[in-house]
């Protein structure tokens, strides 16, 4: 894999998996429906900033792993996130119209259409991981952090409280428990994956999962302030929809500047999770710094 500074590795490997996305969905849907792979290909690939499978690559280094090996996850795990993007624009869910800076699925190839390509993905997430050039051990607990992460105690699980919260009072608790779950699962288990496609001991997989959960929070954080602060051209999603929305985040609870404290709190915890980790660790170092001074 790309040899080089922390900033080339990170860029080298955006590189791979957008080729390995591409190749996974470019397959003939065989006897399938044309239309639904289309729909597929559209929500997963020409826009995104694919942090959760760089999170993969990049702690699959960490933990002293082969990130060529680690594809596979990575490529899984952003399946499932494009897959909740798409069920998150729905009229059912938030009804957004755009994102990634493009039309969203349901608008373009209709409502069943981007609920069957949402189902699909999520398939073919389990699909790809399972074909991982691993040890089965370590496919199979794979297999297992992304269904916990993505299922009732995870993303799914926090997308119906988010649901459910819309116009309650935001207390600190509830959006603590959304975000956990909705946002902050599937981002630990990018991390926890990194170390499980490296075979890494129990305590290294531990502190990588941490460094996972308070990143995921940061990053839920951030989320809510660039909803109410940023522009819609910026976001390439409608801008300050949770406030109309009346959505429990951050700023609801908290306030502005609260949540700008927090979101620098969960980031330090973060790199203080990462520091005795070594240079291996470098590239996840630069990664969460990038995160942390992203716009959009
Ligand atoms: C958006 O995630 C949804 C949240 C969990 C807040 P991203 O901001 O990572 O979206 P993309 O993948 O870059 O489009
Ligand atoms: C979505 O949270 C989280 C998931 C997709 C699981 P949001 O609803 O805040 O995400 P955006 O702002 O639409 O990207
Ligand atoms: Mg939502
Ligand atoms: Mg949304
Ligand atoms: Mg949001």
């Amino acid at each position: 894999m790309t040899a080089g500074n922390p900033e080339a590795l990170l860029d080298g490997w955006r590189a791979r998996v957008d080729g390995y996305l591409a190749a996974r969905l470019a397959s003939p849907a065989g006897d399938g429906s044309p239309e639904l792979l289309e729909a597929m290909r559209y929500a997963v690939l020409g826009g995104g900033k694919r942090l959760r499978p760089l999170f993969v690559l990049a702690a699959a280094r960490a933990a002293g792993g082969d990130p060529d090996a680690a594809l596979p996850f990575a490529a899984a795990v952003e399946m499932i996130h494009a897959y909740s993007l798409v069920h998150d624009d729905l009229p059912a869910m938030d009804d957004d119209e755009l994102r990634r800076g493009r039309p969203t699925v349901h608008v373009v190839h209709g409502e069943a259409m981007a609920i069957l390509a949402g189902d699909a993905l999520q398939a073919l997430a389990f699909e790809t991981l399972a074909e991982a050039p691993l040890p089965p051990e370590r496919v199979v607990a794979g297999l297992r952090t992304l269904g916990r992460a993505a299922g009732a105690l995870g993303m799914a699980g926090g997308q119906a409280l988010d649901l459910l919260s819309e116009g309650q009072p935001a207390t600190e608790d509830l959006v603590a428990r959304i975000d956990r779950l909705k946002t902050g699962a599937l981002i630990a288990a990018s991390f926890r994956l990194g170390a499980e496609a490296a075979g890494a001991p129990r305590e290294l997989a531990g502190r990588l999962e941490a460094a996972g959960r308070a990143a995921g929070l940061a990053f839920q954080v951030q989320d809510d302030i660039l909803d109410a602060t940023a522009s819609t051209e910026q976001l390439g999603k409608t801008a300050g929809k949770d406030a109309v929305q009346e959505k429990a985040t951050w700023v609801a609870a908290v306030g502005l500047a609260e949540a700008r404290r927090r979101a620098a709190e969960a980031f330090a915890e973060t790199r203080e999770l990462l520091g005795p980790l070594g240079p291996a660790a470098e590239p996840l170092r630069r990664l969460v710094a990038r995160v942390e001074a992203r716009s959009s």
